[in-house]
């Protein structure tokens, strides 16, 4: 079977790429991590690449604080098309991609979001939910597009808000939730790049 060949790119700790690489690895996802990239230099994400033998690299992001320098960007859509990725996942990558990225890779970048999208979209949206007194909040991964946390979406997970949740508490469920949802939905683009026979 024709293994979808995936880039992986984040900013932190890599948990979700550390689930993704283990099911791989596992056998349960017919996909090749070609490589990971992250814009912080010492982000886990790259040790975790490093841990399971994926060629990794870091892309200095430039001067801008919540994107890539455009020559950046092109930069990276360059890395990822050497590395013959046919699949872009977002996984904690904290910069909001532009034209360069979503032409070069049109419906082919995903990204996964700690809230039931369209709620909560932005930052530490576990901590807008518990805010807001909701019952329930989850996970959510969609397709990426220009307008940040919009883009059509490909499944969600629900997690259930305790009475004494904290902050930390609800994140770390809502990312064991991440860590199935993530994998079970790249495993559909996996059925369907073997189904091209490309
Ligand atoms: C995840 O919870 C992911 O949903 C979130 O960052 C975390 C990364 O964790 N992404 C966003 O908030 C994007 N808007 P990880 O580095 O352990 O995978």
């Amino acid at each position: 079977m024709n293994r979808l060949p995936i880039g992986i790119l984040g900013s932190g700790k890599g948990s979700n790429c550390r689930a993704i690489l283990e099911r791989i690895r596992s056998g349960h996802l017919a996909a090749e991590a070609r490589v990971v990239i992250s814009d912080v230099l010492d982000a886990p994400i790259l040790d975790i690449a490093r841990e399971f033998s994926v060629a990794n690299a870091y892309l200095p992001p430039g001067q801008f604080r919540t994107r890539l320098e455009p020559e950046v960007e092109n930069e990276l859509v360059k890395m990822l098309r050497d590395a013959g990725v046919y699949l872009v996942i977002l996984a904690g990558f904290m910069r909001v991609l532009h034209a360069p990225m979503l032409n070069a890779f049109p419906r082919r970048i995903i990204n996964i979001h700690p809230s039931l999208l369209p709620k909560f979209p932005g930052l530490a949206a576990w901590k807008q939910a518990l805010a807001a007194g909701e019952a329930a909040t989850g996970c959510t991964v969609h397709f990426v597009e220009e307008q940040v946390d919009h883009g059509q979406i490909i499944a969600r997970r629900e997690v259930t808000i305790l009475p004494n949740d904290t902050p930390e508490t609800l994140h770390a469920r809502i990312q064991i939730a991440e860590h199935e949802l993530y994998p079970a939905a790249i495993a559909e683009f996996c059925e369907k790049f073997a189904a091209l026979g490309l």
